[in-house]
Order: structure tokens, then sequence, then C-alpha cells
């Protein structure tokens, strides 16, 4: 019998709506060109799902995805939600689902497309050809870390805190991942930590030079934080391979997205590996649900198609298809399309929707 491909569609809020529509309509397509069984559900999270079950992820939806081949998710959150409780908020449900499926992996590749080079903040020199990953440790650090609160101290004074810890396992698996990605890239990579004053990291750093030894092809390099941030601006195409903590991935990626021209271009995967050997996998644009533009029409839907470009390559192992999408997209920008954020002069601005009718054009030939 013919493989069918479950993939759970979950749009969230602000834009995540709109962009999911074209992640959609790409989908669909491609699956019918190639006559590949897909069996696409929508699913609410975020905000959406506060809406409707009081909860950004109800156990319904959790168990539904868990079974599913791949997850592609918008964006959640935005300031109708943002004085709830701090555990129902739209972000939970995110963070749930990336706990829960364990995916630990997540990989924010950073491409710049030529066309795109105007786009940037940096002289085009310093961005011309960059091609670097994050692989950004997802499960862990101090977005997970116990203890966790804001506590009263005395009448007036209040406490909050978080706990940024780290347990050699979980460095060694970020560690395999990363090592293995750089020996099919340029067999560089990069640890950024914080070792000169955080001990979770100084071990981070000891692990990371351990398993470098089943590596010995990977020039490995190790970096503090502030100074790979300052790094990434200064002269971004030293690095090839990043691997670093939750939270400095976060931090460093949305850096890392602005020198290709706009956060609205860059996709992003989460993967784990289930008790059972089951490869998990969940697509997403890094950039957030853009409550100020959301329903307008006007927000860049490519860094969600390329996300649906990574699920072709690492849930359904055919490269063909994500190199596809990836082609599409550098054509429609070498023909001068623009939506708002990346429009520069002598380009013609078109709605998210016309992006994704371009994009179609590009895959129909
Ligand atoms: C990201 C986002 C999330 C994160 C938020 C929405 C919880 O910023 O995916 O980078 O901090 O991980
Ligand atoms: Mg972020």
């Amino acid at each position: 019998m013919e493989k069918t491909y479950n993939i759970a569609l979950l749009p969230g809020d602000g834009i995540g709506k709109e962009i999911s529509i074209q992640a959609k309509r790409i989908i669909n397509f491609l699956s019918k060109k190639n006559q590949l069984h897909v069996n696409l559900s929508d699913e609410l999270v975020g905000g959406a799902s506060i809406d409707e079950f009081g909860t950004p992820l109800s156990e319904e939806t959790l168990n539904r995805i868990k079974k599913s081949d791949a997850i592609i998710l918008g964006a959640v959150g935005g300031p109708k939600w943002e004085k709830l409780d701090f555990k129902i908020r739209p972000e939970r449900g995110l963070l749930r689902i990336r706990k829960e499926l364990d995916l630990f992996a997540n990989f924010r590749p950073a491409l710049v497309f030529d066309p795109l080079i105007d786009s940037s903040s940096l002289k085009p020199e310093i961005i011309k050809g960059l091609d670097i990953l994050i692989i950004r440790e997802l499960t862990g650090g101090i977005y997970f870390g116990e203890p966790r609160g804001i506590e009263k101290i005395d009448g007036k004074n209040f406490k909050g805190f978080n706990t940024l810890s780290y347990t050699s396992k979980e460095i060694e698996r970020i560690a395999e991942v990363a090592f293995k990605t750089a020996m099919i890239r340029s067999k560089k990579l990069c640890s950024v930590d914080k070792a000169n004053v955080l001990e979770s990291t100084e071990l981070w750093r000891n692990v990371i030079i351990d398993v470098s030894k089943r590596y010995p092809d990977v020039e490995l390099t190790h970096m503090y934080v502030d100074n790979a941030a300052m790094q990434l601006v200064r002269n971004p195409k030293q690095f090839d391979v990043i691997v670093t903590t939750n939270m400095f991935g976060d931090i460093l990626s949305d850096c890392a997205s602005m020198l290709t021209g706009s956060l609205g271009m860059l996709p992003s995967a989460s993967i784990g590996v289930m008790a059972n050997g089951e490869k998990k996998a969940m697509y997403e644009p890094v950039h957030g649900s853009a409550p100020d533009i959301a329903g307008m029409g006007i927000a860049n839907p490519l860094a969600m198609i390329l996300s649906v470009g990574m699920m072709f390559k690492y849930s359904f192992e055919n490269e063909l298809l994500s190199n596809k999408i990836i082609k599409a997209v550098k054509s429609v920008l070498e023909k001068g399309f623009r939506t708002r954020d990346i429009l520069t002069s002598g380009n013609k601005e078109i709605s998210t929707s016309e992006m994704g009718d371009k994009i179609l054009e590009e895959l129909e030939k």
C-alpha cells in the first residue's frame, strides 16, 4: 500500500493563519502533482485554542498531532491573551508540543537570496552568499528548568526566578546532531556558550569537546554568546554550523534572520526521536504572529513556505521537492515580486496570497 503522509497544520494566531493558507496550497499542489497521499488536518493551538477550549493546547489535539508524521505550525500569541496567567498563555501551547514530542533539535538556517541583498541592513559584501545553520537545543535549558516562578519575599518585594540547567545527556544528543550536520556541510562547527560565567554552559563546552573526539574531521571552535552576537553582524560568513543552548539560540536566530533581509524569510525544523526510534518533527517559521499586521494580507508567507520545504526534506526524505520549493522562492524574488517587509525600490509589492500564486506558478513549470 502506498504511504500516506499525515500532516497536522496548526495555523495558530495572527499572521499564522494567513501564511498557513499559503502553506496548504503549496502542499496540496505538490501532493497532487507528485501523486503523494497527503492527509492534511487543521488543529488549534495558542490563542485560537484558548478561545475555543480554554487552553493553549488541548489533550485531544496533542494526542492527535502526536500520531501525525509531521506538524506545521504558523505562529502563536497576541495582545488579546497577554494578560492571561503565564501557565495558559498561547506560547505555552507551542512549548508543550516541543517538550511532549521531545523535539530537541531545532534547525534554523539563514540563507541569503541574492535578489534580497538590498533588503538587509548590512553591506552587500558582508552577506552575499551567506548560508549558515543555527542548531538550537529546544527542550532544555532555562526555558524548562525547575524551580521557576514569581514569589513574594516580604510585604511588597517579589522574586522572579528561572533555572538554567543542562544534563550531559541533553548536551550530548544535540552535539551528536550538530557534528553529524557539520559533516555533511563544510565540516565547521562553532559552539556558543557562556562558559566564563555559567557552570551549566561550562559543562556544555566540556561535553561538546568530548563528542568532538568522535568527529576528528570537524573543525570545532567555541565562542561566548556576547562575542557570537557581535561576530554575526560583523562577519557572519565566518560561520557555517552553530550549535547552542535554547535561549542563546532563540536570540541568535532572530539576529541571523535579519542578516537575510527579513524575519519573514526564515524557516525552521524541530526534530526529535521517540523512545521507539520513530522520528517526530515540527516545522515553523522563525517569526512570530505579528499582530500589528495580522489580517491585512501583507504578511510574508515565504518563511512558512520554506518550512514546508524543510518538511519534505527532513520528514519525507524528498530533497527533490524541497529544492524545488527553494528554487521557486528564488525565481519569484529574482522577478522582483516582494511582500512589504522585503520591498525595495524598483520591485513590485504583492500580497500574501499573490506571493502564494507566484510560488505555485513557478512550481507548475
Ligand atoms: C521562537 C519563539 C518562541 C521561543 C516563543 C514564541 C515561545 O520566539 O520560536 O523563537 O522563544 O522559542
Ligand atoms: Mg524566538
